[in-house]
């Protein structure tokens, strides 16, 4: 591999030491200098769509802290808005979605708008890339089933029953809307591709909810077809998926699902993934958000232990979930040190 961009070595199944490490949700609420940016933008969507404010926060904690990876500002929210369902966050409540509970819904969702509505994203893209050194660009997107849970649900929910009982119940309509979200996901990681994206992650945070025969339909096998478009297109661009909450489950994932990286969740015990998941793939993951919230000695410990269960075999340094707004800086600085004299 001809590239000095350590994550992308790694991706390419090399067992590079001390690993490359960024952070889930590093672009965010713990950095005075993402608040200075996003108090100016207004509200959340006005940020991801001007592509001088999204650039500038994405570039944020690659400046400061030299992660390997800048991960480009948006959500995997903005795919339902670009399909025209409507998006709103709301201050302290996150984000709001008229529900899609019937045909009439899933009728009404107008692929045809996606393209123009992610063009500030991929100007975004651009602009960061011109920037970027020696980290990575990664474009993102939510996997199907997580994504169909929020239009579903109409926003978050303690445990997405809508959506389960619309899986279990109606089949048919939960596919037709699965299948809509799929091909739209193609489309918006291939633009992101185009616009200079270097690496795909599939966020599946809900994965872990459905049962295994509803896991292998709706989040192994969507993922498949997803990770194989984008092969075709862009044979270069490794995928990442994070099927959290996944269990034992990660294991005919990792080997079934086509992607070259597997994202484990703070629940995952490293050593058993090991075990699971084919040599070759790269692991990513997995410290408590928590643990970095204390800092100190239980954050030196849980690193420590994680970087002795992953050596030797591709390893990229991450959390096992998004880092939290209340997330001293001065913590995740400590945390790349230590990592980085692994
Ligand atoms: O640094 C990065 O990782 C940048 C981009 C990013 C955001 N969201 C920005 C964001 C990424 C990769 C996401 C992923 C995302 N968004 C997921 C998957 C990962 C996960 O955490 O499970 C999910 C489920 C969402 C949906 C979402 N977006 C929710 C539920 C919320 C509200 C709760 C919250 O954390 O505030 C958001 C808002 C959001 N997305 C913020 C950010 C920085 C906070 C909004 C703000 O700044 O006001």
């Amino acid at each position: 591999m001809a590239t000095t961009k350590r994550l992308l070595r790694v991706l390419a199944g090399e067992a590079s030491w001390p690993p490359p490490i960024w952070l889930m949700r590093q672009a965010g609420r713990f950095l005075p200098e993402y608040r200075a940016v996003r108090a100016k933008a207004g509200d959340f969507m006005s940020l991801v769509t001007n592509p001088e404010m999204a650039a500038e926060v994405t570039l944020q904690p690659v400046r400061r802290f030299g992660m390997d990876a800048a991960i480009i500002f948006s959500d995997i929210l903005v795919l339902p808005w670009a399909l025209g369902q409507g998006l709103k966050f709301e201050a302290g409540e996150g984000p709001v979605l008229p529900p899609i509970r019937d045909r009439a819904g899933i009728e009404a969702l107008d692929p045809t708008q996606l393209a123009g509505r992610v063009a500030p994203i991929q100007e975004s893209l651009r602009r960061v890339k011109c920037e970027v050194g020696d980290a990575a660009l990664i474009g993102f997107a939510g996997a199907p089933f997580t994504v169909a849970c929020y239009m579903v649900e109409g926003g978050g929910s303690k445990d997405f029953s809508a959506t389960r009982a619309m899986a279990h119940g109606d089949p048919a309509m939960f596919g037709a809307l699965l299948h809509i979200i799929e091909a739209a996901t193609v489309e918006f990681l291939s633009a992101q591709i185009e616009a200079g994206a270097e690496v795909a992650m599939l966020f599946d945070s809900w994965a872990g909810i459905l049962s295994p025969r509803l896991f292998q339909r709706h989040v192994t096998e969507p993922t498949g077809r997803i990770a194989a478009a984008l092969r075709a297109r862009h044979p270069e661009i490794p995928v990442i998926g994070f099927p959290r909450l996944a269990g034992t489950m990660i294991g005919d994932y990792a080997r079934k699902a086509g992607v070259q990286a597997v994202a484990m969740d703070t629940a995952a015990d490293p050593r058993v993934v090991r075990t699971l998941v084919p040599d070759h793939l790269a692991l990513q993951g997995n410290l408590d958000p928590l643990a970095v919230v204390a800092g100190g000695q239980t954050m030196r410990e849980e690193t420590a232990g994680l970087l002795d269960a992953m050596r030797g075999r591709p390893f990229v340094f991450n959390l096992g979930h998004g880092i939290v707004p209340q997330t001293p800086p001065g913590h995740v600085a400590e945390l790349v040190a230590q990592v980085r004299a692994a």
